[in-house]
């Protein structure tokens, strides 16, 4: 793949709320197995906004997008807090059955949502473990180190806040992410063969959850 050369010179940078436009759009963009999450969410704006919106409303620390010339490539968004996640996204959830009208591409996208219920992501304990991440880079952002530096700077952030563990949801295909949460302390705690993305992916996938402690204590055995 070719890069532009600009790419060479990033930085890494904290959210700011006006990050939030370009931090869905990237969500949608890179929210299917790293490609987009058009194929199985048609609405992008439903998708940018339960993706990305809660951790801008209220729920998010630690957050950083890495950036070059201007534009940003990716981010890590975190919430250090289960519940207060939950509560921002039912805002956000709640002001979108507000303020629009369900066109066909909602319909559509609604699907995607019944089958997150119905084959729901395995999770390591949220007492042991109340944090939880995202992170996502454009394809020409990748391998160049970004995402160990968003990760690194969102896993001090945690830290600096005195947050216990942090845990994340991936799949056994997805070799660039484990390679990486394995390199920087993350185990698997859990694991479920799912059908969640099977109309679009044509098998069915292995859902892991990855954990890490952030106080030193220990990871417990996967149950
Ligand atoms: C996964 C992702 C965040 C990794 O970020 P990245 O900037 O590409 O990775 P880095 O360049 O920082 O590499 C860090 C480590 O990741 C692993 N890694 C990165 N690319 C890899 C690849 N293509 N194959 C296997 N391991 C890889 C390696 O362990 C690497 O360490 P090393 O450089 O010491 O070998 C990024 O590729 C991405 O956004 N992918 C698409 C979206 C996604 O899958 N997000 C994660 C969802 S859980």
């Amino acid at each position: 793949m070719s890069r532009p050369a600009s790419l060479q010179s990033n930085v890494i940078r904290p959210t700011r709320p006006s990050d939030e436009e370009v931090v869905g759009r990237i969500a949608y963009q890179t929210g299917f197995f790293g490609d987009s999450a058009a194929r199985y969410f048609p609405d992008s704006e439903l998708f940018a906004a339960l993706w990305a919106g809660p951790y801008f409303q209220g729920a998010g620390a630690g957050c950083y997008v890495a950036e070059a010339g201007g534009e940003v490539l990716g981010y890590v968004l975190g919430a250090p807090e289960h519940e207060r996640y939950q509560a921002a996204l039912r805002r956000v959830v709640a002001r979108r059955l507000s303020s629009s009208w369900p066109t066909r591409r909602t319909l559509l996208s609604l699907r995607y949502l019944l089958r997150v219920a119905r084959f729901p992501s395995p999770h390591a304990s949220w007492a042991a473990f109340p944090a939880h991440l995202h992170l996502n880079l454009l394809p020409a952002a990748r391998g160049l180190g970004l995402g160990r530096r968003l990760l690194e700077a969102h896993l001090a952030a945690l830290q600096g806040l005195g947050v216990g563990g942090v845990q994340l949801s991936t799949t056994a295909e997805n070799r660039a992410a484990l390679g990486l949460y394995r390199t920087l302390g993350f185990e698997v705690v859990a694991s479920r063969r799912t059908p969640l993305w099977t109309p679009w992916l044509r098998h069915e996938a292995e859902h892991l959850a990855m954990a890490r402690r952030l106080d030193g204590g220990p990871i417990p055995a996967q149950g």
